[in-house]
């Protein structure tokens, strides 16, 4: 699958965010060394800070499914409106708390796809998480 198909996914799956408090929709589509692809999309709570985030979603879906190995993720999230009507903003960028639980699975090269499907950019997980803290920091 390639990143175009990837932010598809991710725009397929912004639609399912469950979003009532910020009406943003995020969604992430994590491609598995294996080929496989697993979508999430954010789920807030009225307890905010228990609102998951798309990419967190897509990534536990992953590893409760048996993965662990994984290639790329593509992330693409808008205001509500937008999202319903497939467009997404130009950029955006996974959070500080997503960025350290890929770094949990993913090495330095994962892929990260950000933008829409007609334009978008790649960064690897070291660029956006440098001198991460994980297993050996401890
Ligand atoms: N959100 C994500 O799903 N992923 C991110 O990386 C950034 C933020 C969600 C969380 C919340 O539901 C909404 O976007 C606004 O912060």
């Amino acid at each position: 699958m390639n990143e175009k198909e990837l932010l598809t996914a991710a725009l397929g799956a912004a639609k399912r965010a469950y979003a009532p408090y910020s009406h943003f929709c995020v969604g992430a589509a994590l491609l598995t060394k294996s080929g496989a692809v697993y979508t999430g999309c954010n789920i807030e709570n009225a307890s905010y800070p228990a609102t998951l985030c798309a990419e967190r979603t897509a990534m536990s879906a992953a590893v409760a499914a048996g993965e662990r190995d994984f290639e790329a993720i593509a992330i693409v999230g808008g205001r509500e409106e937008d999202i319903a009507e497939g467009r997404a903003n130009e950029e955006c960028p996974p959070c500080g708390i997503c960025r350290q639980f890929m770094a949990e699975f993913c090495g330095p090269g994962f892929k990260i796809i950000i933008g829409t499907p007609t334009r978008f950019s790649v960064k690897t997980l070291s660029e956006l998480l440098p001198h991460s803290f994980g297993r050996d920091s401890m």
